[in-house]
């Protein structure tokens, strides 16, 4: 099967400077003779710059660039493009470990391709198969006269170190990424797939392929949509049985036309896709929307079909949308794009929006044409197979026309690179996502508390919180929240004034409000007087501020007016329950008129949100010349969804956070635990020694003792460590070890820790387990402090999820544990601990001393960092922990770690 673009290190699809794309990958020993062609097509100076030598070197040299079979000894990744119906290798660079640690770099990029980054991005693949095969620096040496050389390894942005001697550059780059040297590369990609959309988007010539006679075919009605909306640039028909499809001339191919197009819409019949998209290639088409069904979404013959039209796509550095899907669209009124097979076009606008499913794009157009929201660009994904959802959120993300995301998704292709750029968009632009479906994260049989609390949805919820996202909950939600973002300033702080002028609704309201983390605060005096001078003594006059049933427009105007120009509240809710019919259209005037004065008046800009509770007159809009008030009919969904806005303000406000680094971590010594572990035992829980030896090497802090094998050296042990110690089974078979009475507490001298071994022994004898037991762990007794868990578990499409909660027996019984996504920043590890509810405890709680946060902030930090740097490690519990009064640290009192192998 194809890779996905958004895979792991291996193989993918990757996107130059100039918006083209290439398949990096592996070499294997049948890219021999395509490597070695590519060798000799470099110039003679490229070769010497590669290989020290301008012939090329010998068959033999090739062939070993080309096993990958110990990649802890040497990997060669290389770059594909087809070109001239061949597929060609255009660059490849290896590396060849120096020492465990060290491996040397070397690389070489097709003469014709220089400055399109593709050295950059072949230095970025190494340096990522090289971490994960353990290497923590690269070595390079090169003619100090290769610039280019020198300029890849600077846009790396890894830490590097230079010594020039003789005609000689040696280069050092060090393999731990730095904030820097993560921030750019996202850059890098970030424009490079922004280019390569933009033929998608702003298309010069569209051709529509399978554009059908019958007028009720989807053929015929994307031609149609097409032509009769105004699109600005050339629009033509293929289809060979026809010579013209409503009124437009019609061709019988590609091949036919009278100029290359950029677009292709396909909407032939399934099989004919792939010779259809060959056509495309071959005429310089650049993108296609794929319009037709029938691939992975019926069942594996399907997926077939669909990897065989992925991979033709990838090597001929096309971008695609779909298959399996219901088209794009772009408002903007220099292009007025509609590639669908619906002839709404929706108002021009700011909000860009995509749906995973076709039938749901469908309505998302036509309640967005109802509700007169403005899109910029919509795009039915489809099947996803190419251009992903983190794709456009990219493109988005730099296009100035958008403001607001919109996305309806049913699965993440790969949430954990959605985490990263969803966190960096939404500092700018907020996204709006429904999320159908739950994860499974908890199914799986639960070894340790973190995995079996790590229950359904929580990996999407803390996505969603850790990167700013407003999560919508129906389509109503999704809908009140565009509006909201797009048509209404955001609030600069949580204080809402309700207007109404009926007491029912303004509580609904008012309670909706508090319940979404808003406030209703009382009025000021000056406010109250002034509202006083104008309402009639029955209104109430703090906040609701309620006009009573008899309320004129004119009070409707002049209260609106007051409470938006007054610095009591940071945005306003106006709500209407009708009372007589005739009144509804003069009050409808007055709310106008008050938010008019308002908007010309008042020093800041508040939103604005409407609940207009009149049946008969359900669709009314309030729209002026600049801006449209979203409107709702019951008094609870405007509450809601600008308590959520709030919120995301709240989130945007705060500083980004960092990711630490630390400089005391051996990472070779864990990857080597993990490893050794693996070999030896398979899949599986660390023995005490090993979590031991781990912990120790991350610097996590573990109270000291150790494991001892006989009765006399746990009392041995004892008395090194100093009275009162605990014995406890150490064994990484028997999980559960206080039902099998192996943990003895409170022991104070060396006859009852010789007596507690032996107990231990004794009753694993018993139950014939014996040989289950590694020894005894022996600890000092911990007491005080609160008791505190941490620990991570795999979650099979986010990746790792660090957990943190009330710890010891706490656990079980209250389950008061919150997740995160990895990395950790440092201010998510804050948030992590205090959003748990037992945080109350950890700041002191009647007479228990507080315990110490920063020292499990630091722990979460180096756990993150941990599961991070080692994909091995599959779960882990650190539980309890005793987290002392602050500045005296945290004690780990049990660690559980297991391994398993990367899939
Ligand atoms: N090049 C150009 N035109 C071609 C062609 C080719 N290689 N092969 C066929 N055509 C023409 C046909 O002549 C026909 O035109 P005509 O009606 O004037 O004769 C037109 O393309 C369509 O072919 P047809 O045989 O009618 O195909 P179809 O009934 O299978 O419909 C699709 C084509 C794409 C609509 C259909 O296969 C499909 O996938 N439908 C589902 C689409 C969908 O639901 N997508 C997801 C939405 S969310």
């Amino acid at each position: 099967m194809p890779p996905s673009r958004d895979e792991g290190p291996d193989s993918g699809q990757v996107v130059l400077s100039d918006g083209s794309t290439a398949l990096l990958r592996i070499a294997q020993p049948s890219d021999a003779d395509e490597l070695q062609r590519f060798v000799e097509r470099l110039s003679p100076e490229a070769r010497r710059h590669r290989f020290f030598s301008e012939t090329t070197p010998p068959a033999e040299v090739i062939r070993t660039l080309c096993d990958p079979s110990d990649p802890r000894r040497s990997l060669t990744v290389i770059a594909l493009r087809r070109q001239d119906g061949t597929l060609r290798v255009i660059a490849s660079g290896s590396y060849h470990a120096r020492d465990p640690h060290q491996a040397e770099v070397a690389m070489a990029v097709d003469d014709r391709l220089h400055g399109h980054g593709l050295g950059t991005l072949l230095l970025e693949r190494l340096a990522l198969l090289a971490v994960r095969h353990g290497f923590t620096r690269l070595w390079a040496i090169t003619h100090a006269d290769n610039v280019a050389m020198r300029e890849v390894f600077a846009s790396s942005g890894l830490p590097m170190e230079e010594h020039v001697e003789g005609g000689d550059m040696e280069v050092e780059l060090s393999l731990t990424p730095t904030d820097h040297s993560v921030r750019q590369s996202e850059w890098r990609e970030r424009i490079a797939t922004a280019a390569s959309l933009h033929p998608l988007f702003h298309p010069q010539a569209v051709a529509v392929i399978g554009a059908s006679r019958a007028p009720q075919s989807i053929g015929y009605r994307l031609l149609d949509a097409l032509s009769s909306n105004g699109f600005c640039g050339r629009c033509y028909a293929i289809n060979p049985h026809a010579a013209t499809i409503a009124g437009i001339h019609t061709y019988p191919s590609l091949r036919a036309l009278p100029e290359p197009v950029d677009l292709a819409v396909i909407a032939v019949p399934k099989d004919a896709v792939l010779s259809v998209v060959d056509d495309c290639a071959a005429t310089g088409v650049r993108a296609l929307v794929v319009i037709t069904a029938g691939f992975a979404e019926v069942g594996a013959e399907g997926r077939r079909l669909q990897d065989q039209l992925l991979e033709k796509v990838r090597q001929q550095g096309l971008r695609m949308v779909g298959p399996n899907c219901f088209g794009i669209l772009n408002t903007d009124p220099a292009v007025r794009l509609n590639a669908t097979f619906t002839s709404t076009f929706p108002l021009a606008g700011s909000i860009a929006m995509s749906s995973q499913s076709g039938a749901l794009g469908l309505a998302l157009l036509a309640a967005s044409e109802r509700l007169q929201l403005g899109l910029s660009t919509f795009v039915s994904v489809g099947n996803k197979a190419d251009v992903s959802v983190n794709d456009l959120l990219q493109y988005w993300e730099n296009d100035p026309a958008t403001n607001v995301i919109l996305l309806y998704v049913e699965s993440f292709g790969n949430p954990r690179r959605f985490a990263q750029i969803a966190r960096r968009v939404s500092r700018n632009k907020p996204i709006v996502v429904l999320k159908a479906g739950r994860t499974s994260s908890g199914k799986r049989a639960a070894g340790s508390h973190t995995a079996a609390l790590a229950a359904n949805d929580v990996a999407v919820e803390a996505l969603f919180q850790q990167t700013g996202i407003l999560r919508a909950e129906t389509l109503e939600d999704m809908f009140a929240l565009a509006a909201g973002l797009s048509d209404q300033p955001l609030p600069k702080g949580n204080r809402v004034g309700i207007i109404t002028n009926a007491g029912g609704p303004a509580i609904l309201c008012a309670d909706a409000c508090e319940a979404s983390g808003l406030d209703v605060p009382e009025l000021s005096q000056a406010t109250v007087t002034h509202l006083a001078s104008f309402l009639p003594p029955a209104a109430a006059l703090r906040n609701p501020v309620d006009l009573i049933a008899s309320a004129d427009p004119e009070q409707y105007a002049q209260a609106i007016a007051t409470l938006l120009k007054s610095d009591d509240i940071d945005a306003l809710i106006v709500l209407y329950i009708a009372v007589t019919a005739t009144d509804v259209a003069p009050i409808a005037e007055g709310i106008k008129k008050g938010i008019l004065e308002a908007r010309a008046t008042a020093p800041v800009n508040k939103p604005i949100y409407i609940g207009w509770m009149v049946e008969t007159d359900r669709e009314r809009r309030f729209s002026f010349v600049n801006e449209t008030i979203p409107t709702f009919a019951l008094p609870e969904l405007p509450a809601r969804t600008l308590g959520k806005i709030a919120g995301y303000v709240q989130w945007r406000e705060r500083p980004a956070g960092m990711v630490p680094d630390f400089d005391d971590l051996d990472l070779s010594t864990v990857t080597r635990i993990c490893h050794d572990a693996l070999t030896a035992r398979g899949d599986g829980w660390l023995t005490t020694a090993e979590t031991r030896a781990l912990l120790n090497a991350m610097s996590i802090p573990l109270p000291p003792g150790g494991v001892a094998t006989s009765a006399e050296e746990a009392a041995l042990l004892a008395e090194q460590i100093g009275f009162p110690v605990v014995v406890k089974l150490a064994s990484h078979t028997l999980v559960h070890k206080t039902e099998i009475g192996g943990v003895h507490l409170n022991l104070n001298t060396k006859v009852e820790v010789r007596h507690a071994f032996e107990q231990i022994a004794a009753r694993l004898a018993q139950d014939q387990s014996l040989e289950a037991m590694e020894g005894v762990l022996v600890q000092p007794m911990v007491s005080g402090g609160v008791e505190v868990m941490a620990g991570m578990v795999q979650d099979p499409s986010f990746g790792p999820l660090i957990g943190f909660g009330l710890g010891g027996i706490h656990v079980e019984i209250l389950g008061d544990v919150r997740f995160r996504i990895t990395p950790l920043t440092e201010l998510d590890a804050a948030d992590l601990i205090r959003s748990i509810k037992g945080y109350r405890l950890l700041q002191g709680y009647r007479g228990h001393p507080p315990g110490d946060v920063d020292a499990i902030q630091e722990l979460l930090l180096r756990l993150s960092r941990l599961v991070e740097e080692v994909p091995e490690i599959v779960e882990l519990d650190l539980n309890p922990i005793f987290a002392m009064p602050p500045g005296q640290g945290c004690r780990i009192v049990d660690a559980r770690i297991r391994v398993g192998k990367i899939a």
